[in-house]
């Protein structure tokens, strides 16, 4: 399903004052589920009257919720909502002077659109959606909640988007992943990447020398990875781009853990055999496991200084 960037569809009607009203609603969202209109009012110093009226508007353009049934009158920030102040932040702050209103990537849990910055160069925009389908990811953050009264979308996937920046700054310097460029909130700029994604190739594409030959780069990129200490935990052909020129990236981290973390090792013998697999189902690529294993054991060790 191909989801329409709806803020960026109102976003020139947006007037200085909807992003101070936009912004009363998020700060006060760490308290309120549904923040009063006093506080949104007394947040941005406007009239009940007028910020009433703005968030009405708001309202309309799909970009707050507004609810009366609580005994007083609350708003939320919708996703989209988020998206605005988020585009709003990152143009400003001359990241991205526009942003096109096709998607090119569709995950389960992120929107993905080309931007462009303000000297030219083409990047991707990767919008986290966490929370819209599941919270698969946010399994391995656990211990970083335990103490937050209440997880909301939020503040998830403003985890989600730091932390995946926070991955591509380590490894981009090492390895093939996209480089980073900026991000706020939700939201994650990278490098954009021109290439097919390993699951959208049939079978009939690639030989099976070839494809023993690609999987032999991802596997020596991996190691690469393994060994400076990190664990990718979702490693499969929707994560891996076959790029235009035959290299490979490996993308999409915000799961990664460091190979420190206690189930790494867990993860890391998962990513491998889901490798292996799809290469032997879809290509015929025949790679045993104890041809493959003791290598990345031996990286992992190393990383631990063991
Ligand atoms: N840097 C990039 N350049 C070009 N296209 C990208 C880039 N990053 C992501 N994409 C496209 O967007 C899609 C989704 O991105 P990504 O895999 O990072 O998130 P996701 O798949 O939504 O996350 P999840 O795996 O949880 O579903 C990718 O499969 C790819 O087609
Ligand atoms: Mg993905």
């Amino acid at each position: 399903m191909v989801t329409k960037l709806l803020a960026l569809e109102v976003y020139p009607q947006l007037k200085d004052v909807d992003f101070r009203v936009l912004r009363g609603v998020e700060l006060n969202m760490r308290h309120y589920e549904w923040v009063p209109l006093e506080r949104i009012a007394s947040f941005t110093r406007m009239e009940i009257g007028s910020v009433s009226h703005r968030l009405g508007k708001l309202d309309n353009w799909g970009l707050v919720m507004r609810r009366s049934d609580l005994g007083y009158i609350g708003y939320q920030l919708t996703s989209h909502g988020y998206d605005a102040l988020a585009i709003r932040a990152l143009s400003k702050k001359g990241v991205i002077e526009a942003i096109s209103t096709t998607q090119i990537g569709v995950g389960k849990e992120a929107d993905v659109y080309v931007g462009i910055t303000p000297e030219g160069r083409e990047v991707a925009v990767k919008f986290n959606r966490i929370g819209r389908t599941s919270f698969t990811k946010i399994k391995l953050y656990r211990n970083e909640f335990k103490d937050k009264r209440h997880i909301s979308w939020l503040y998830v996937s403003r985890l989600v988007a730091e932390r995946e920046y926070e991955a591509l700054r380590l490894l981009s310097p090492i390895a093939k992943v996209p480089e980073p460029v900026a991000w706020n909130r939700h939201v994650l700029v990278m490098e954009f990447i021109d290439g097919v994604e390993l699951v959208d190739l049939r079978d009939t594409d690639l030989t099976t020398e070839e494809a023993e030959e690609i999987l032999e780069r991802i596997l020596e990129e991996y190691r690469k990875i393994v060994a400076f200490g990190i664990v990718h935990s979702d490693m499969s052909l929707y994560n891996i781009v076959l790029r235009d020129d035959g290299d490979i990236l490996i993308i999409d981290w915000p799961q990664y853990v460091t190979t420190a973390f206690p189930e790494a090792r867990f993860y890391l013998e998962r990513d491998l055999r889901v490798l292996l697999n799809s290469f032997e189902r879809k290509w015929r690529v025949k790679k045993e496991w104890d041809e493959v294993w003791p290598s990345f054991e031996e990286a992992f060790l190393e990383s631990l200084g063991e």
